[in-house]
């Protein structure tokens, strides 16, 4: 019975820390008293500065996207931690997607599959020290994932979608690939793009939730996913609250080879000088396919470095790409010799 006690009365305490912990800012710590004992909780400094080893990098110590604010403990693994460096060749994109986050609270990303739009979201809020909600969106994403729903009977048993939480608690939401959402979840969402905007949960009592002050979105676009045929462009009310578009490209496509791909493909496989050049030439070449269309999907550094894996342990290229690239592409008998025929080409000379 005393043991029972003492636990119910831990609880009702941990419960007030955790609200406290909420609104607490990066210096403060805060005493609680409860009956006799006095409880004393000073707030870490862990995540106040982000720990990635990239930060060096980049001149972003101007804009603090939550100042004086710490996410809650629960949140904390939710800010990704060792994302891999991000190449480019002087575009800026991590310095103009925070600044676009600072000034205007979201950001749309557009380029083709593969250009890293998911993963430097990632590394930005790494280095912004945000959480990230994440929604792939698609003809089948419905407004029950992204807003909530009910599960079983009765009022108690709500679930919050990953909008509804990132409008309650802040962060980073990235809606990938927005543009196939469908019009009516689209829709829904729209008046929770006004940077002051909220959500009316119509399934819920109409409970309004208003967006967290330190609520950033980034939207990520793929001009030419081959579905794309099959849904209407981004919807223009969506469109209009977007302020910044940050444009993405392959670091090389077609006949432009970045050395930066090159070394980053060595950096990370140990693969020779030539063997990693003309694998990045033959992936600069599929990429340049697709995007005229000839073939259905563009290689990204990613899906080279698993191909120069293989390669670096012992296998040869040819076969190494019949297990990669090559299938990685497509089913197609045919799209998968004209693949096969281009690694052939490039390597045997
Ligand atoms: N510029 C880059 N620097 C480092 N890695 C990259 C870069 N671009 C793409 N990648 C890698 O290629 C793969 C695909 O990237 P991803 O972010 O999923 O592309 P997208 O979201 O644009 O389709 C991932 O493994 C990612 O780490
Ligand atoms: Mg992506």
């Amino acid at each position: 019975m005393k043991q029972e006690q003492k636990t119910a009365s831990l609880g009702y305490a941990t419960d007030a820390i955790k609200g406290a912990a909420q609104y607490a800012t990066k210096t403060e710590s805060f005493s609680l008293k409860r009956g006799n004992s006095k409880i004393t909780v000073s707030i870490s400094k862990r995540r106040e500065m982000s720990q990635s080893p990239h930060l060096h990098k980049y001149d972003i110590a101007k804009y603090d996207l939550h100042p004086g604010y710490i996410f809650p403990e629960s949140f904390q693994s939710l800010i990704p931690s060792g994302t891999p460096e991000y190449v480019d060749s002087g575009q800026r994109y991590v310095e103009r997607m925070i600044r676009a986050l600072y000034y205007f609270k979201q950001c749309a990303l557009i380029g083709p599959s593969g250009t890293g739009k998911t993963h430097i979201t990632y590394l930005v809020a790494e280095l912004t020290g945000l959480p990230v909600w994440e929604v792939n969106c698609d003809l089948q994403t419905s407004s029950y994932d992204l807003i909530g729903r009910f599960i079983g009977l009765g009022k108690e048993n709500w679930v919050d979608g990953q909008v509804t939480s990132w409008l309650r608690f802040g962060g980073l939401l990235y809606l990938d690939e927005a543009n196939m959402m469908k019009q009516d979840v689209a829709t829904r969402l729209n008046p929770v793009l006004d940077t002051r905007g909220h959500l009316v949960l119509t399934e819920k009592d109409n409970e309004i939730v208003s967006r967290h002050p330190y609520a950033y979105l980034i939207i990520s676009m793929n001009p030419f996913s081959a579905e794309f045929a099959g849904t209407k462009p981004l919807n223009a009310a969506f469109r209009r609250r977007m302020s910044v578009w940050v444009n993405f490209d392959y670091e090389s496509v077609g006949e432009k080879i970045s050395q930066q791909e090159i070394n980053l493909l060595i950096k990370r496989t140990n693969v020779d000088s030539d063997t990693a050049y003309k694998i990045i030439r033959v992936g600069a070449e599929m990429r340049r396919q697709y995007k005229t269309g000839d073939l259905p999907y563009g290689p990204s550094i990613g899906d080279l470095i698993h191909w120069a894996v293989l390669i670096k342990d012992g296998s040869d290229p040819l076969s190494a790409a019949e297990e990669t690239i090559v299938a990685l592409t497509s089913d197609s008998v045919e799209v998968q010799g004209d693949v096969r025929r281009l690694v052939e080409s490039i390597f045997k000379t």
